[in-house]
């Protein structure tokens, strides 16, 4: 047998043989958002491996001991190729904008009262739309949904942009009865709770500004009719105003920075 015909038996014997197999990525694909960080496991190496990343700007690769860490920077796509003896592979890194999310999801409002609802990572021009607006009313200015309570009922506005919905719950409960229009009344009766309360609700045992004027006269409410602490100092207090009163009072604190 000569040379050539050794050779051309060795070569038959190749198909036979393994061929060698780039290294294996899991995942091999990523879908990410800004922030968010990713591992990749890598198996099968065969001798030492080395990473591209074609846009790191978009999100960063990182290789150390058989894992790529990705961390998504910002809104796009990078492919990241890692090669060893055996040949390359590919993990793709698609970085999508984060969905649009509201704050707060729900508000309890007094009829005449209104609140913002903060629009965060709009896709778009946002819009909001009430389902009752004889009772609630809801106006966008830029990335906020100012919802203005009408009357007493409940309602929902809906916050979209150009790929998500999101509602928020709107109950209104009826404006303080008692024609208080003047809240000079409001005034002169909360003085009487800043002796522990700190001026305008400011200290005391308890501050009371931040407060919703709903909430304040809510736990007012729940003072009067003995449903909390009914032996207390506030329940005592409480039971000297009439429910309108403790109307003005709440408006009048729940006004005060
Ligand atoms: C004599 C002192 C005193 C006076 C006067 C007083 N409070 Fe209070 N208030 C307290 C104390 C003490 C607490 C907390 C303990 C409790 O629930 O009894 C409290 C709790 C409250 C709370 C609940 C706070 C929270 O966030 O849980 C509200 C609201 C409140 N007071 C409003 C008022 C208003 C409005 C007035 C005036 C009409 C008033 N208080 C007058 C002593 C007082």
């Amino acid at each position: 047998m000569n040379i050539r015909n050794q050779l051309i038996g060795l070569l038959s014997l190749l198909p036979l043989m393994e061929p060698a197999a780039a290294a294996s990525l899991s995942p091999s694909s990523l879908t990410m958002i800004p922030g968010q960080v990713a591992t990749v496991t890598v198996s099968n190496i065969r001798g030492s491996l080395s990473l591209q990343n074609s846009k790191p700007g978009i999100a960063s690769a990182q290789l150390a001991s058989a894992r790529i860490t990705v961390t998504a920077l910002t809104v796009g796509s990078t492919t990241v190729t890692v090669k060893d003896t055996g040949g390359k592979k590919t993990l793709q890194v698609k970085v999508n904008p984060p969905p649009m999310a509201v704050s707060p999801e729900s508000l309890s409002l007094v009829a005449g009262q209104s609140a913002n609802v903060t629009v965060s990572n709009p896709n778009g021009t946002v819009q909001a739309s009430s389902s009752n607006a004889s009772v609630a009313r809801a106006t966008v200015n830029g990335t906020a949904v100012l919802v203005q309570g009408v009357a007493a009922g409940s309602a929902k506005v809906t916050v979209r942009d150009a790929k998500t919905n999101r509602t928020v719950n709107v109950t209104v409960t009826a404006a303080g009865g008692g024609g208080v229009t003047d809240n000079t009344e409001g005034r002169l009766l909360a003085s009487n709770c800043f002796q522990c309360h700190g001026t305008n609700g400011s200290g005391g045992f308890e501050a009371l500004l931040g407060e919703t004027e709903a909430e304040i006269f809510n736990e007012l409410a729940e003072y009067a009719s003995g449903q909390e602490d009914a032996d207390g100092i506030m329940a005592a207090h409480t039971r000297g105003y009439t429910e309108a009163q403790l109307r003005a009072i709440a408006k009048y604190l729940a006004n005060q920075r």
